[in-house]
């Protein structure tokens, strides 16, 4: 069967590569297996990254790696031992797979230990961008047929999920914490759906984005019951001013200069969440490191990191999404704006996803 690959370390390498129809019998425990025909798959700025030779190894064995780590597909065949999925559901599946740490063995593969990590589509282990994939039924998650529409969305919506998770449960510090006021920078996928999931939540919400005029992006984060704010127009000093301090700030920029600068802004007690993977090499001038260093001391403020979510992250992020959909009915399917029938033309994946403006979700309709 036909795959999307790229040959790692090479620049814009994206092509087409062949490999074999997996079946159980490939399954790492065949009685535990799942076959996925695969329906849709998005693309973000990790295959971006991936294909501007910034990270991504290929597996053991392959001089390349098979791209897509979001995928929404359907299950064709499972082992005796699957009780959670049958053929015909439609799923979804986790990107981490377990190292040899004690996180690891717990199920949290999400938070390993081992600077190693195994990403299906981003590191050692093949992705999803294929006609079929099989895995163990441990990575296998039910999508609802109700949300077959935002399927494509589970593994962005597990990412926030488990973010703004880490926030609440690190902030248990405090013994009591009711976070009013949030910002989330960026108004990519992961700060769309951030925005959705904190206002979901009950917080006032600020989505901040550098695009002047933003169009759909601003509609979404309105229809969400949150405020756009560019920063072109309406820098963040200004801001701050107008309505505080926020108790929370997810960051989903993708600069590590707005990680760092967003360190400026929290309020006291409060939590930052760093999400953006920066494969770059760059370096930040003029922080004003004293006055950060004591406002966080004497402010006993919170910085988290955050990667990945495991199992659970996707089903609280796939709850999240029904949730919203009662909530905000239509409104996530509005972030799908850029499907590609097929991935048979690489090249154009990429451009789309680094030169379209417009297209806030390039996603592949792999088959119908
Ligand atoms: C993926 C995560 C992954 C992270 C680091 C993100 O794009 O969505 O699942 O853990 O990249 O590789
Ligand atoms: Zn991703």
């Amino acid at each position: 069967m036909k795959a999307l690959a790229v040959s790692p370390g090479k620049k814009h390498s994206a092509h087409i590569a062949e490999l074999p129809t997996p079946t159980l019998a490939d399954a790492p425990a065949p009685r535990k297996g799942v076959v996925v025909r695969t329906l849709q798959v998005g693309v973000d700025a990790t295959d971006a990254e991936i294909d501007e030779a910034l990270y991504g190894r290929a597996p053991k064995g392959y001089d390349f790696l098979v791209l897509g780590h979001e995928v929404f597909g359907v299950v064709e065949e499972v082992g005796p031992d699957v009780t959670h999925v049958k053929p015909g559901d439609y799923c979804t599946c986790t990107v981490r797979r377990p190292g040899p740490t004690l996180f690891d063995l717990i199920g949290r593969n999400d938070i390993t230990g081992h600077e190693e990590y195994y990403e299906r589509g981003i590191n050692l282990l093949h992705g999803f961008m294929t006609e079929k994939f099989v895995d163990d039924a441990e990575f296998v998650v039910k999508v609802p047929e109700g949300l077959k529409h935002l399927g494509v969305l589970s593994e962005p919506a597990s990412v926030c999920a488990k973010a703004i998770a880490q926030a609440y449960l690190a902030q248990q510090r405090l013994q009591v914490w009711e976070p009013k006021l949030a910002f989330v920078t960026g108004a990519g996928q992961i700060g769309l759906l951030t925005t959705m999931m904190l206002r979901l939540r009950g917080l006032q919400v600020y989505t901040l984005a550098r695009t002047p005029n933003p169009g759909l992006k601003e509609e979404i984060v309105k229809a969400y019951g949150a405020t756009y704010v560019s920063t072109a127009e309406r820098p963040v000093e200004q801001l701050v001013k107008e309505v505080g301090k926020p108790d929370l700030i997810v960051e989903a920029t993708g600069s590590s200069q707005v990680a760092f600068e967003c360190m400026r802004y929290l309020n006291i007690n409060g939590a930052l969440v760093w999400t953006s993977v920066t494969g770059g090499g760059k370096s930040i001038g003029e922080f004003p490191a004293d006055q950060v260093n004591l406002e966080w001391v004497l402010g006993n403020k919170l910085l988290v990191g955050s990667v990945n979510g495991n199992r659970h992250h996707f089903a609280a992020g796939l709850a999240d999404l029904a949730l919203s959909e009662t909530m905000f009915p239509g409104v996530t399917q509005r972030i799908l704006t850029t499907p590609v029938d097929g991935f048979g033309d690489p090249k154009k994946i990429m451009r789309l996803l680094r030169e379209d403006k417009a297209a806030l979700k390039v996603y592949v309709d792999v088959s119908k």
